[in-house]
């Protein structure tokens, strides 16, 4: 079975970490991103990922040079420009023939659904294309998802008021589609899968859906990317990984507190680091004080930086106090 992997975003809202990286080749616990939803989709029986590059595939071709990601062989389909999410799934399905049932998922999402279950339901169903939906406690910021009983969607509501809708399910970004699907979008053209190709299907009666309680989480805001990387060191996933990486120097007076410490990062004398994530190869200097914040770059000494975000080849200079900072300030580096 084929899978189309959606990478081609701006990831505009995790600025500056993605002015470097692209948010799906961003590390969560030490492991990018995309081998945690790759290895999920090998799991459920997928044999090549097509993966859909909106623009800048060098990092991509980077990261897996012999093309395997999790054991899984990819295929590259480079958009000749960014075709928003359906032009994307049918340009890289043509480009990777898919001619059979395939999954496709968003490149930013963080799930424990069973995606052999969503398939098996969406074959059961007989549907043209099926939705993993998850449930939210305020939906006013989602498009929220209406299904009937038998899981046939019948209606989207974008941002509902209160009152509009009794569901609290949203689209979790992981759908299971038959080719079909790819013949309803024009070659070339931009065009969003969740506007306009999804409220076409449900027109038709061929959409459904599926809710699970999995954990799930959407990494496209520093907060979550943040928590994120956090569910997976502190046992609130299935699985929980080492929070400090290969090659990290962590000096023995420094004080860790449920953060994640990466690959080849260090942390010199004194430090206190409290729920962050310091990502591969930065340097936090001595007597740092981190909490809540991520951090690619450098840090100066004594330094204190409370809900930060700073970017790779940043330097932060020793005795700054910072607290809501992005560093640079992705309005000033775009
Ligand atoms: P923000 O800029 O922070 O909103 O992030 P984003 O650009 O990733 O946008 P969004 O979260 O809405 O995108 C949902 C998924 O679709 C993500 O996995 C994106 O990588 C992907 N995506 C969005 N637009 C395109 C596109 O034009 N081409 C491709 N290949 N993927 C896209």
């Amino acid at each position: 079975m084929h899978a189309v992997v959606l990478v081609g975003g701006f990831g505009t809202r995790l600025r500056p970490l993605t002015l470097t990286t692209p948010k799906p080749l961003l590390p969560i616990a030490n492991v990018r991103q995309l081998e945690h939803l790759i290895a999920s989709l090998g799991a459920a029986g997928v044999t090549e990922v097509v993966l859909a590059i909106g623009f800048k595939p060098e990092p991509f071709f980077e990261a897996f040079p012999d093309g395997v990601c999790a054991g899984i062989a990819l295929h590259y389909a480079v958009e000749p420009e960014p075709l928003d999410t359906a032009g994307a799934i049918a340009f890289a399905a043509r480009h990777a023939g898919v001619s059979d049932t395939f999954i496709v998922m968003n490149g930013d999402i963080m799930c424990d659904v069973d995606l052999s279950t969503l398939v098996a339901f969406h074959k059961s169903q007989g549907a043209e294309g099926t939705l993993h939906l998850t449930p939210v406690a305020d939906p006013s910021q989602f498009g929220v998802v209406e299904t009937d009983d038998k899981g046939w969607v019948q209606r989207f509501v974008e941002k509902p008021a209160p009152g509009e809708t009794s569901s609290n399910l949203v689209n979790a970004g992981t759908y299971v589609l038959e080719p079909s699907v790819i013949s309803r979008i024009p070659d070339g053209q931009r065009l969003s899968i969740e506007r306009v190709v999804f409220p076409a299907m449900v027109a038709d009666g061929t959409l459904a859906a599926m809710p699970t309680d999995d954990y799930w989480i959407d990494t496209g805001l520093p907060s979550t990317y943040l928590r994120a990387n956090l569910d997976l060191i502190d046992g609130t996933r299935t699985r929980i990984l080492a929070s400090v990486g290969p090659q990290a120097h962590v000096h023995s007076s420094a004080s860790i507190t449920h953060s994640v410490i990466g690959e080849a990062a260090i942390v010199e004398e004194g430090c206190v680091i409290i729920d962050s994530v310091v990502l591969p190869g930065a340097h936090i200097g001595a007597r740092v004080r981190l909490e809540r914040s991520l951090v690619m770059g450098s840090i100066g000494a004594e330094a204190s930086l409370i809900d930060c975000v700073v970017g790779a080849d940043a330097y932060v200079a020793p005795f700054s106090q910072l607290a809501n900072a992005k560093v640079p300030d992705p309005e000033g580096a775009v």
